[in-house]
């Protein structure tokens, strides 16, 4: 274990350079990637997570003030394998948060979504029971109306189930040497090098992207990766962003696992887009190499909807920019030089067993079912009672409006699931625990990553054709673009204090309404 690469202190840079972006970040692709602290609870250990604020010096100038777990931003990777992880979560910041479970199978009470708030000053004491396969999971906020800003100031975390048989599965298994977990997050800056969360009309409209790129929060490094077969395990923990994602150098990338597992054996993809909240686990053959680098496209959304009206954001990346650049360091033991020709994750197959149809409709209410043509200008169109009236114009959604308890009008909500913004009091639908359904979702205007809680699915079609192989597996949230067909089994109960969510990941919608719930009993 490289301890170099697996420090506490993962977010200094060495140097305090007033102000840099371009010069300084030359100098900083010297420095290696760190990953994120672990925290190995395989053994029983009590997961102790204290959301605490914090200031971190991210890219030179001034320090931002942040929010992390244990640390000063983003938090652990926590390593849990079947059986019970006795967890405590302390509150120490001065509004509420929640600790939601990205992926792990529970019950609503345990699942930590809206309903679940953790005040300032408490703890949240809980015994997680993990009874799931193998996957890279994450953890974050999810106070409705806050959730944006809180993951955008660092409350997440990632976490790993495990079952201490990758080496029999012949996977690269040693952390931060051939086994790479990536954060992939975009963000802004000001002048002084401060974090910067300053949504405007387009970043709400069409999730907030920035203009640098943070890998585990570390801007402008370098993986160091050994000669031979390297995993990469990827997790988009963007507000708003999607990465069209590939290799500079145009080489395959062989995906192992989706959100929820293995799959049955590697897929060789030349590309995969990786959408707000998913997660990908990759094989990657760095050996005849010296050098390449993890590239990504232009977020497909920006400027998608609102072009030619509100302009785009001005805060783009351009058509093509590097995520992260890799460097083969010859001293680095890879320990697998091939990849493996089968893997044993079992593959969804649920196509059929289907019993009630749901439909759900991730566009936004002032453009109605019929799209643009309808209403975009006229009636209650946008420029009606719609968005601009209510919430953009009249108030703004990211700013003021706050009950006593710190939790933003829900007046203010924007966006909606089937036309109706998300409202705490209203539950959207009841299922019966144990049924298979099948849900038609859709989304005309955007393309929109939707995330159900409390089960894995299956994607049975796309845009009304085969799902691309990349959504083959096991999954827990999507990207739309126009019409996804899934199928999920509801095996975990939810009540009604605390019933699961289904809504867009893009952070900026999901707090401005495009969230429903359900029950699941
Ligand atoms: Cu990753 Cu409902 O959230
Ligand atoms: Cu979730
Ligand atoms: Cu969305």
């Amino acid at each position: 274990m490289h301890n170099r690469r697996t420090a506490i202190q993962m977010l200094t840079t060495a140097a305090a350079v007033p102000l840099m972006p371009r010069g300084l970040r030359a100098q900083q692709a010297q420095q290696a990637l760190q990953m994120l602290p672990m925290l190995d609870a395989t053994g029983g250990a009590r997961v102790e997570l204290a959301a605490s604020a914090g200031r971190t010096r991210f890219a030179g100038g001034e320090a931002s003030p942040t929010i992390g777990h244990n640390g000063s931003y983003l938090g652990p990777l926590v390593r849990v394998g079947r059986g019970e992880m006795p967890t405590v979560v302390e509150n120490r910041l001065d509004e509420p948060i929640t600790t939601h479970w990205h992926g792990l199978m529970v019950r609503g009470e345990l699942d930590g979504g809206p309903h679940s708030l953790i005040q300032p000053g408490e703890r949240w004491d809980i015994v997680l029971p993990i009874d799931q396969p193998p996957a890279t999971l994450w953890y974050h906020s999810h106070v409705h109306g806050r959730t944006a800003p809180q993951v955008y100031s660092g409350l997440a975390g990632v976490l790993q189930v495990v079952d201490g048989e990758d080496e029999a599965r012949g996977l690269p298994t040693s952390y931060g040497t051939d086994d790479l977990t990536l954060v992939i997050q975009d963000r802004r800056f000001d002048e002084a090098g401060r974090l910067a969360y300053d949504p405007g009309m387009p970043d709400i409209m069409h999730g907030f992207s920035g203009d640098t790129i943070l890998v585990n929060g570390q801007i402008g490094r370098t993986a160091a990766v050994p000669s031979g077969v390297v995993r990469l395990r990827l997790l988009n923990a963007s507000n708003g962003r999607i990465y069209p994602l590939s290799f500079a150098s145009g080489r395959e990338m062989h995906l192992i696992a989706t959100d929820a597992g293995y799959l049955d054996a590697p897929v060789a993809l030349d590309a995969l887009t990786l959408a707000p909240g998913e997660r990908a686990e990759i094989l990657v053959d760095f050996s005849g190499t010296e050098r390449d680098a993890l590239v990504s496209e232009e977020n497909p959304n920006e400027g998608r909807m609102m072009r030619g009206m509100m302009g785009r954001s001005g805060n783009t990346l351009g058509n093509r920019f590097d995520v992260l650049p890799f460097a083969v360091d010859a001293r680095l033991a890879a320990r697998i030089d091939r990849i493996p020709d089968t893997l044993d994750g079992s593959m969804p197959d649920l196509a059929g067993r289907a019993g009630t149809t749901r439909e759900i409709s991730l566009d936004m209410g002032m453009m109605g079912p019929g799209g643009m043509g309808g209403g975009m200008m006229g009636g209650r169109g946008m420029m009606g009672d719609g968005m601009m009236g209510r919430g953009m114009m009249g108030r703004g959604m990211m700013g003021g409006e706050r009950d006593q308890d710190g939790i933003p009008d829900p007046d203010s909500d924007l966006f909606g699931v089937n036309g109706q913004p998300f409202d705490m009091q209203r539950l959207d639908f009841q299922v019966p625990q144990g049924d298979v359904e099948r849900w038609i979702v859709t989304a005309s205007m955007l393309a929109h990553p939707f995330h159900v809680h409390g089960v894995a699915f299956q994607v049975l079609s796309e845009a009304g054709g085969p799902p691309r192989p990349q959504n083959r597996g096991w999954k827990d949230t999507v990207l739309v673009n126009d019409q996804v067909e899934l199928a999920a089994r509801f095996d975990q109960p939810a009540s009604r204090e605390t019933p699961f969510m289904l809504h867009c990941h893009i952070l900026e919608h999901e707090d401005g309404g495009m969230m429903g719930q359900f029950t699941v009993g």
